[in-house]
């Protein structure tokens, strides 16, 4: 869809109101909003109480307008996280008003409010309507922001929002277009980023087994794609993010239920492209690189097989005993690669790596791991600000026992007991003593449903680590 305008300017005709309220009727400023009208009255008579989630929906006529109030709960536990629920929400019950302009009238308790309030709108506005003749939903043609904090944190919240959903376009598209091709062209449209791609050829010539091995039987070729972005006076922060445009499963192929969902194991390097715009657009003073390696996994005669032996970038070997385990040996020459010729100060990998994660946590958390416990804290903190949300799983030496090879270094699956930390435990033999964090999205890059608490996670790619690494770049 296209983005919504917004506008700070109250010379306009709005169609509907969005009004904000804790459970004592406050803040005043807000709620006067509706002063003069029988809104708040009747609201009350109806048994509103202004309880979290709680709404009130009427045309008022007085006003000649529809005016909904938001309940916020109670004051002294609200935060961004509520706010950007509630205005998310909010903003869908209104998407089908027949004509254009929704004022957002803020609770004023934060700055942080015209930022995270736009963000929520236009995630919860996102729709992948490219395939569908029945387009976008939403009606609503401006969304009016009433602040006195100016326009430059609507334009920050707008421009990390189109970032999300440009993370999103990319990761909903259909397997047989969302190619290793369609990444390299649309990372080279990135302003400010230098591209290189490498092919199978080199992938051959440099001594990258696992990207090899996995491409094998690729239609579509299969790339490296490395983005930089940045001052090169610094040594740079290295994001890689698992690119399979289609994960089969190869020989040891899936079942074919849920198959079609494996268009999605793409999220890691749609992400990793996301951010690369993002602090691009917002133009970052930091030193990044962003890595994806992508090709699809699928069977063939050609097709690596359950037993091959692999030998990655860093010369390390790794006995292939299922083909569906084929995330951790693309990463591994990629985090290699990197590690090796960029020296970064740390490096961060996003994939959606194992159906063990998404057992252990659920789908909203990621699976974070990594030998690095400052850095870990630091993803942790910018977690809890953004709400996307990482949960740290163990990573000691006991793992690699699990995944010793008796005919090669190590073995690609470690069986079915902690199978997130054992795919942990094989990146881990690929970054040597850069500090480094491995994020498992494999539950948190997209949804099955509309979400019914964050109604800024609609149904499809979620655009995680977008804003993530993007406060954590921030900072760092
Ligand atoms: N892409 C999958 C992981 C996945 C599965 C993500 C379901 C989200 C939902 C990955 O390539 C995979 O197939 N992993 C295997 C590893 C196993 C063979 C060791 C898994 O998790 O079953
Ligand atoms: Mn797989
Ligand atoms: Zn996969």
């Amino acid at each position: 869809m296209e983005f919504l305008k917004y506008s700070t300017s109250n010379s306009q005709i709005v169609n509907a109101i969005i009004v904000p309220t804790f459970e004592d009727f406050t803040p005043a400023d807000t709620t006067k909003t509706v002063a003069g009208s029988k809104v708040l009255e009747s609201a009350r008579k109806s048994g509103f109480l202004g309880k979290r989630g709680e709404t009130f929906d009427t045309f008022d006529a007085k006003l000649e307008k529809r005016v909904l109030l938001v309940g916020l709960g109670q004051k002294k536990e609200f935060d961004d996280e509520k706010l950007r629920r509630s205005y998310s929400s909010a903003f869908n019950s209104l998407r089908s008003i027949p004509r254009g302009v929704v004022q957002v009238i803020l609770p004023g308790l934060s700055s942080n409010e015209p930022k995270e309030a736009t963000f929520a709108i236009d995630l919860a506005a996102y729709d992948f309507d490219k395939y569908r003749n029945d387009k976008s939903k939403t009606k609503v043609e401006k969304v009016l922001i009433t602040t006195k904090l100016g326009e430059e944190l609507i334009n920050e919240g707008r421009i990390i929002a189109e970032a999300v959903n440009f993370t999103r376009d990319i990761a909903n598209l259909p397997p047989s277009i969302g190619t290793p091709s369609l990444f390299e062209k649309t990372a080279r449209k990135i302003k400010g980023a230098t591209v290189r791609a490498f092919d199978r050829e080199d992938f051959i010539k440099m001594g990258m087994g696992g990207l090899e091995g996995v491409s094998r039987a690729a239609r579509e070729a299969a790339k490296l794609l490395i983005l930089e972005y940045g001052p090169k006076s610094k040594k740079p922060v290295l994001i890689v993010g698992k690119g399979i445009t289609f994960d089969s499963g190869g020989i040891s192929i899936k079942p074919a239920e849920g198959m079609d969902q494996m268009k999605f194991d793409k999220c890691g390097a749609s992400a990793v492209i996301g951010i690369m715009k993002l602090i691009s657009d917002l133009k970052l003073d930091r030193h990044v690189i962003g890595m994806a390696p992508l090709t699809e996994n699928l069977p063939g005669g050609n097709a690596y097989k359950p037993g091959d032996i692999l030998t990655h970038y860093n010369g390390v070997t790794s006995e292939v005993l299922s083909t569906d385990a084929e995330g951790r040996l693309v990463l591994a020459d990629a985090l290699s690669y990197g590690t090796k010729n960029f020296k970064p100060s740390v490096v961060i990998d996003m994939a959606t790596l194992t159906g063990a994660c998404v057992v252990a946590l659920g789908n909203n958390y990621a699976g974070m791991m990594g030998n690095d416990d400052k850095l870990k804290k630091k993803i942790r903190s910018a977690s809890e600000k953004t709400w996307e949300n990482v949960w740290e799983l163990p990573l000691d030496e006991d793992f690699q026992d699990q995944i010793k090879s008796k005919v090669a270094d190590i073995k690609n699956t470690g069986g079915r007991e902690g199978g997130a930390e054992t795919a942990g435990a094989f990146l881990s033999k690929f970054v040597g003593d850069t500090p480094w964090v491995h994020l498992d999205i494999a539950g948190t890059a997209w949804t099955q449903k509309n979400n019914s608490h964050k109604a800024y996670l609609p149904a499809g790619a979620t655009g995680f680590g977008v804003r993530l690494l993007y406060e954590f770049l921030k900072e760092e």
